[in-house]
């Protein structure tokens, strides 16, 4: 009977240990992620992206709509510091004004990933990737279709993003990058439309009511503002994609139904469906393997010619 206690006692032990490695192995992953907000219908195809994956995955996520606000967002992240989450995730609405908050994440040794939109900050160390489009090309490839269709004569007006946003300044700088090449292409006005359908309107609006007939061409920031601007351009009685050119960017389900109907003439590709390269990097990180500092997603550009055969195909 006593020469069976010391094999009892190493039994014992070694279940405590392989249990202790099997729960710490099966210790569920929580992410904090502060979502910009809900303006436009590509946001909400990000969103589902992220929490899907996450369900698919086990993974604990706490999930924030900023509402648009960068308060809302800072707010979202210190929460996530004082739970301590395991990963940090946020796609930030403005570029600027990061680093406190940024600083305290470091601090907390809590990795932080961005998705979608970049931050302004010198200093990089501040998080570990950022995955999503390359927004200066999505405005180069809007301006090349434009110049080609229009061949090279244009007065353009650009509806812009949200203010200080990464996708509207890197989206204008593309586009005004290519079409300085084209004398006789012009921006004639260009203001912010924040990327909802409402502000697309209203400013379209005060587009046609300043500059009316002379206007010929539309680069509109998103797919969301297009629309609204198609809603202005029919109530001031010109008909959208042919007395006034529209090119977009987003590339959502609904551009293609707008270009079969013939009211919006292209939309550039941007890719909301983040939610796998997101949570890829976040397993990574834990896994203490190396990961690009930029992941960049892949996307095309949609003319109105091809939206008929591609539309059954897009998922979002
Ligand atoms: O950051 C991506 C942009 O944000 C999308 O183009 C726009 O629709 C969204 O609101």
């Amino acid at each position: 009977m006593s020469k069976r206690k010391p094999v009892f006692l190493v039994a014992l032990a070694l279940m405590l240990v392989l249990g202790s490695v099997v729960g710490a192995r099966q210790k569920k992953i929580v992410v904090g992620f502060a979502q910009v907000g809900a303006e436009s219908a590509w946001r909400m195809a990000n969103t589902e992206s992220i929490i899907s994956e996450a369900k698919k995955r086990g993974i604990e996520l706490i999930f924030v709509d900023g509402q648009q606000q960068q308060a809302n967002q800072i707010k979202a992240l210190r929460s996530f510091i004082e739970r301590k989450v395991d990963v940090i995730g946020f796609s930030p609405v403005v570029t600027t004004g990061w680093e406190e908050v940024l600083e305290e994440a470091k601090q907390a040794k809590i990795p932080v990933i961005l998705t979608d939109r970049g931050v302004d900050c010198a200093d990089d160390s501040l998080w570990v990737t950022l995955i999503g489009s390359d927004f200066v090309e999505e405005g180069r490839r809007a301006a090349r279709w434009l110049a080609e269709k229009m061949n090279g004569q244009a007065n353009i007006v650009e509806l812009q993003g949200t203010i200080g946003s990464a996708p509207t300044i890197d989206r204008k700088k593309g586009f005004e990058e290519v079409i300085a090449a084209y004398p006789g292409m012009k921006i004639i006005r260009s203001e912010i439309g924040d990327f909802t359908r409402s502000k697309g309107k209203e400013v379209m609006e005060e587009f046609l009511k300043a500059e009316g007939n002379r206007i010929n061409a539309l680069f509109a920031h998103n797919d969301d503002m297009a629309f609204g601007a198609i809603q202005a351009i029919e109530a001031y009685g010109l008909r959208p994609g042919v007395d006034i050119i529209i090119v977009s960017v987003d590339a959502i389900r609904a551009a293609f139904e707008a270009m079969i109907e013939g009211k919006l003439n292209c939309t550039v590709e941007c890719n909301p469906l983040l939610g796998r390269h997101f949570f890829d990097a976040v397993e990574a990180i834990l896994a203490g393997k190396p990961i690009p500092k930029r992941i960049i997603v892949e996307e095309g550009i949609f003319p109105q010619e091809v939206a008929r055969d591609v539309l059954p195909t897009r998922r979002y």
